[in-house]
């Protein structure tokens, strides 16, 4: 049987797609605004160099993509000529000619690459910008490697750009964007400092604030009730290891729903997202499978039954514990006792191979909640199999 595709419009989960609707950055984002209000007021006073800095995937372009949107309307509004320009350097493998031409290019399509040297093509940015009466602010995206390709020179060139020429209003303010600070180490003291003054430090996003984000997402790409929620949270809960990184979860998202639509499933499951991850980040540690004792390994063997035959992502010890009686059942042993079990999940925890949590007292309570975030319950339950049956060898 073939089901239509769970996906509405798997675009909403490309990498350069832009949302409309930023969440969980209200306070960085009236900070950028901040920073920038004189080009509502007097652009001609003054301009403005702020640095964005934040881990991987933590929204740095996104977040200042969507204030170029915003602050463009509002200047806009004012009857001042704006242009936000956003460059990712290593794009340009952070060669400042070729950045600097990808920006007069906003003005002029067809000026050519080739032939001017950084200085001729500074100047001619500059001189664009004053014949069209035009302010602008660059985003120098991923600027480490412009300092890397560049040195010194080029940072002091951009930020002193205006020195010479007091009498001329000052057209350019910089968003210089980067994961972190140490790539400034290589330049002088003052180039550092300039670059410094105004920082806006993203914070790795947490397990709620990455659910929003995920939801707000499944609404766009996914058809209705294919993506339940508790999805959701446990792929918020493994992009939470993952620096908190939000491109990680929107990619786990879609791969996930890949894995579904393979299956003809009619909605994700976290088995899916077991097998895109896996896909993404090698699971088990077989090593770490050897070193269990005999009811470890059966206790084991019931979590990935468990989760093999459930569609939820959270189990309760209680849970396993049925399972993991009938196993004994199966190899003749007799049960340990709830409170030796409990000690072996939690050494579970601490390798790696499940995570626990208190449950929400919505559903069931405050009991510890386990669940087997990573490794396909499928993947786990033949491991252990072969295990078994090599040791009875
Ligand atoms: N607050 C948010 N609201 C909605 N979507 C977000 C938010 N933060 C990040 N995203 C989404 O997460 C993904 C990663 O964000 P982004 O590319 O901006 O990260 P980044 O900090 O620039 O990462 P990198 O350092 O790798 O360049 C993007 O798809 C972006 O749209
Ligand atoms: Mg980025």
């Amino acid at each position: 049987m073939s089901h239509q595709s769970i996906f509405k419009d798997e675009s909403k989960l490309d990498i350069n797609y832009l949302p409309n609707r930023i969440l969980h950055r209200d306070r960085e984002n009236r900070l950028l605004m901040e920073f920038f209000s004189f080009l509502t007021s007097c652009p001609d006073r003054m301009s403005q160099r702020v640095l964005v800095i934040g881990e991987v995937g933590t929204g740095k372009t996104a977040i200042c993509q969507a204030f170029g949107k915003n602050i463009s309307i509002e200047v806009g509004k004012k009857g001042t000529k704006f242009r936000y320009i956003h460059v990712n350097c290593r794009e340009y493998r952070g060669n400042l000619t070729q950045i600097l031409h990808q920006a007069v290019t906003v003005f002029q399509q067809h000026f050519p690459a080739r032939g001017y040297s950084t200085g001729e093509i500074l100047n001619t940015f500059l001189q664009i910008l004053e014949e069209e009466q035009v302010f602008v602010i660059l985003a120098l995206d991923e600027f480490d490697s412009l300092i890397e390709k560049e040195g010194s020179d080029a940072v002091y060139a951009l930020t002193r750009l205006y020195e010479t020429q007091h009498e001329k209003p000052q057209r350019i303010s910089f968003i210089f964007i980067q994961r972190n600070l140490t790539p400034l180490k290589v330049l002088d003291d003052s180039a550092q400092s300039t670059l410094q003054r105004n920082i806006i430090s993203l914070e790795r996003y947490t397990k709620d604030p990455l659910i929003d984000i995920l939801n707000d997402r499944v609404k766009l790409a996914f058809e209705i009730a294919t993506v339940p929620e508790d999805v959701v949270e446990l792929i918020a809960e493994l992009a939470t290891t993952e620096l908190g990184n939000a491109r990680f979860a929107i990619e786990l998202l879609w791969r996930s729903g890949k894995y579904a639509t393979a299956q003809d499933a009619e909605r994700i499951e976290p088995e899916y997202v077991r097998q895109a991850i896996s896909a993404i980040i090698p699971t088990i540690k077989r090593s770490e499978l050897c070193g269990l004792g005999l009811h470890e390994k059966m206790l084991l063997l019931a979590i990935a039954r468990f989760f093999k035959e459930n569609k939820e992502a959270f189990s309760t010890l209680a849970d396993i514990e049925e399972i993991y009686a009938v196993i004994c059942e199966e190899y003749d042993e007799i049960p340990y006792s709830h409170t030796q079990l409990w000690k072996y999940i939690q050494r579970f925890a601490h390798i790696g191979i499940v995570k626990t949590k208190v449950g929400s007292a919505a559903t069931r309570g405050r009991s510890t909640m386990i669940s087997l975030p990573t490794i396909p319950a499928q993947e786990l339950e033949i491991e252990l199999y072969t295990m078994f049956k090599l040791e009875r060898r």
